[in-house]
């Protein structure tokens, strides 16, 4: 992949409904903001797209809650994205939006070209409809109960519990989002995506990277758990799968095809698409022309997001592209698995989540703090977990007491030593090398061992193995503090000053490759290294080949003489109290969120009624004065209840909560102008009034004890 001319590197388009937060910055976005920072500090032609994903249910039930209309929610953190993502330092070339004219008629063109092709099946079928909202239910705008785990929220697309792709029709005792109400089926029609069609060459595109004869990807080079999801959906065999939806919310469906009518693109067709129409965007802006970029075999295309996102990065997206046929495929997906936060799932209902930007408020001036410890645990293998008191841990022993310390004391030594210039050196000086510290070695030959170790981290970057990148940056950092440890220069500058020279422009060699290499990973820390150094932080562009040269020729990347500035310390430690606060913030979701959980099992409002609706109910005080089972029914009861002018025979399906002998005597509520119907022969006139909560217990309606029967209720 490596060999190719330029890269086109995507990072998934958050929905433009809530804000960042530390799972998805670790899941995605610091990956991908890594690897481009380097291939272009490696001198490659890449371009770096994102934008925001603005359409779909995500967004419009979202703007219903808040009591929006879309376009002010997808406004709203469309900025906020922004903001955020420059602030933490995640450099996309361009971060454009879905909702943009470009972006629709892009998407729209995209349509009607497989359109043409006739790559769509037309199909009607019965779906989910709201009478009372007047929608058809996709997606998230209905929910019941998932068939495979029995989890009663479950989404018409997905259930959250168990993970399995669902469909409306799935679910079991389906409602609506919107009104809470039973949906009913109705006919309508849609294009789908013959994804079963496709199945064969996926499979064996996926797994061995050949289609049509040509090798396009090496699948070792592909994680195994992306590897492994995808067979999984392979083997459970592909579907069909609707690439169109009735909703007023998102892209038009070309007006030119017939039946078009209030359709829209599913979001899953169109925002895949935004990565294109946000590199158009870019090359408009730069006089650039993007076709290369996503048509030239010469372009090896990568796409980072996190787990939930492989299926459509690597079948439906890859089907789209080569359905058209003039596009390329990824050579990779690597795509990262979850982060955790304190021991739980981060979820954005349940206020479990560090939100970057109340972090950045909160935490000024640690961006890299942040990102150091999501790089060193960066879920990329497996689940992982971010914990505050390993945050602590990790700035405090790491950035402060290994890289901040060494870089402090090397430029305090320079200047103390030097008044801030770097010293000339005699080649036949010998000095302690951390490289090998039994023995004496010359300058040349740790140049080398820096070089080696810059190698590798280039192979680590290139296998997406970032936290083993971060790790080796931190290695020469260490070794940068060893040489100190083992020379000493603090005790032998008097009577030792040529060896001291030695030294000390070698540990400013190091300086100045920790400078460089930490740019990816910790931008800001780079940037301030940059300008104590005196050296120059302009756009990324080729200097890690710059650098890696010169080490291959034995030559000093800060010459004798060069004149560096004063010593700053490049982090701080963090205090017990800063993490403290952080725990306590979360602990305040833990307790609010208890309170959602059980809103959430409430069962949704029923539609209005009038005043006059109500006022038809005649609700009276009774007594219940006799109970007895009904004969082979094991749910009712047959009570006797005095409402003061008479006394009537109701019949409750309360036998399982309450036996006869618990109930006689007790004080109840009784909604009396009930029309009377037959339950197993007996006539029921009236029905007794109970509360029911979650988990399904019954309770009475007790009017005060003093209170006669017959009495209205309203
Ligand atoms: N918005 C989706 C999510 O947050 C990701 C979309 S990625 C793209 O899960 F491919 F559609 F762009
Ligand atoms: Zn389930």
């Amino acid at each position: 992949m490596f060999d190719k001319k330029r890269f086109m590197v995507t990072a998934a388009l958050p929905y433009a409904n809530g804000p960042i937060h530390i799972g998805h910055l670790a899941g995605a976005y610091l990956a991908a903001d890594i690897f481009v920072r380097f291939l272009r500090m490696m001198g490659k032609d890449v371009v770096f797209v994102c934008g925001s994903d603005e359409h779909g249910a995500a967004i419009t039930i979202k703007a219903k809650k808040e009591g929006l209309t879309p376009r002010e929610i997808i406004d709203k953190y469309h900025v906020m994205f922004e903001n955020t993502f420059k602030s933490i330092g995640i450099s996309f070339d361009i971060f454009h939006r879905t909702s943009s004219e470009l972006h629709h008629q892009t998407a729209k063109d995209f349509f009607m070209n497989l359109y043409n092709k006739g790559q769509f099946e037309e199909r009607e079928s019965e779906q989910y409809y709201d009478e009372e909202a007047h929608q058809f239910l996709a997606d998230r705008y209905i929910t019941g109960t998932c068939p495979k785990c029995g989890f009663e929220n479950a989404y018409g697309d997905q259930c959250e519990k168990c993970g399995s792709t669902l469909n409306p029709t799935d679910l079991i005792n389906p409602r609506s989002t919107l009104s809470g109400s039973t949906p009913v089926l109705r006919k309508t029609s849609h294009w789908y995506l013959p994804l079963d069609k496709y199945q064969v060459w996926l499979k064996e595109w996926i797994n061995t990277g050949k289609l049509d004869g040509a090798e396009l990807h090496d699948p070792a080079t592909w994680k195994p758990h992306v590897l492994g999801q995808c067979n999984s959906w392979l083997d459970g065999g592909l579907e069909p799968r609707a690439m169109t939806r009735d909703l007023d919310w998102g892209v038009d469906v070309p007006s030119e095809i017939p039946g078009s009518d209030g359709k829209k693109l599913y979001v899953w067709l169109d925002a895949p698409i935004g990565y294109i129409s946000a590199t158009k965007q870019w090359a408009a802006d730069h006089n650039r022309d993007w076709e290369p970029y996503w048509k030239d075999n010469d372009t090896a295309l990568i796409h980072f997001l996190g787990k939930d996102n492989i299926v459509f990065h690597c079948l439906i997206f890859p089907g789209i592209l080569h359905a058209h046929g003039e596009y390329i495929l990824p050579v990779n997906v690597p795509a990262n698995q979850f982060m955790n936060l304190e021991g739980n799932k981060i979820s954005t209902s349940r206020n479990w989540a560090v939100w970057v930007h109340e972090y950045l408020e909160e935490m000024p001036g640690k961006e890299d703090e942040l990102r150091y410890n999501l790089i060193k645990n960066m879920p990329e293998q497996k689940d992982s977990e971010f914990t505050w008191k390993g945050y602590q841990e990790v700035v405090n022993t790491e950035l402060v007491n290994n890289l901040a310390n060494f870089f402090n004391r090397v430029v305090v030594l320079t200047n103390k030593y030097y008044g801030g210039e770097i010293p000339d050196f005699d080649m036949e000086e010998s000095f302690f090398s951390s490289s090998d510290p039994d023995m004496d070695t010359y300058f040349d030959s740790d140049i080398i061992h820096l070089y080696d170790m810059l190698s590798e981290l280039h192979g680590h970057v290139m296998s997406f193995d970032f936290r083993a990148s971060l790790k080796l940056v931190m290695e020469i950092s260490t070794f940068g503090n060893q040489l100190l440890q083992l020379n000493e220069p603090w005790k032998i500058q008097k009577s030792e000053p040529e060896r001291v020279a030695v030294v000390m422009n070698f540990a400013l060699q190091i300086t100045a490759v920790l400078a460089v290499v930490t740019r990816p990973f910790l931008p800001f820390a780079s940037a301030r290294m940059h300008e104590v150094l005196g050296m120059d932080f302009s756009e990324e562009n080729g200097e890690l080949v710059d650098i890696m040269g010169k080490l291959a020729e034995g030559e000093a990347i800060l010459p004798a003489g060069h004149k560096i500035g004063e010593p700053i310390h490049l982090f701080t430690r963090i205090t017990d109290e800063q993490v403290e606060i952080q725990i306590a913030k979360l602990e305040n979701s833990k307790s609010a969120s208890t309170e959602v959980a059980l809103a959430d099992t409430f069962v949704p409002l029923k539609p209005e009624i009038s005043y006059d609706d109500f006022a038809r109910m005649d609700i009276r005080t009774g007594k219940i004065i006799k109970a007895e089972k009904m004969e082979k029914a094991d749910k009712l009861l047959v009570l006797t209840v005095d409402l003061g002018f008479e006394e009537r025979t109701i019949v409750s399906g309360i036998a399982k909560h309450f036996s006869p002998d618990d109930i006689i005597g007790k004080q109840v509520t009784v909604l009396a102008n009930l029309a009377p119907r037959k339950l197993r022969g007996v006539e029921s006139k009236g029905m007794i009034l109970m509360a029911e909560n979650a988990e399904g217990r019954l309770m009475f309606i007790n009017p005060d004890e003093d209170f006669p029967a017959g009495m209205t209720i309203q």
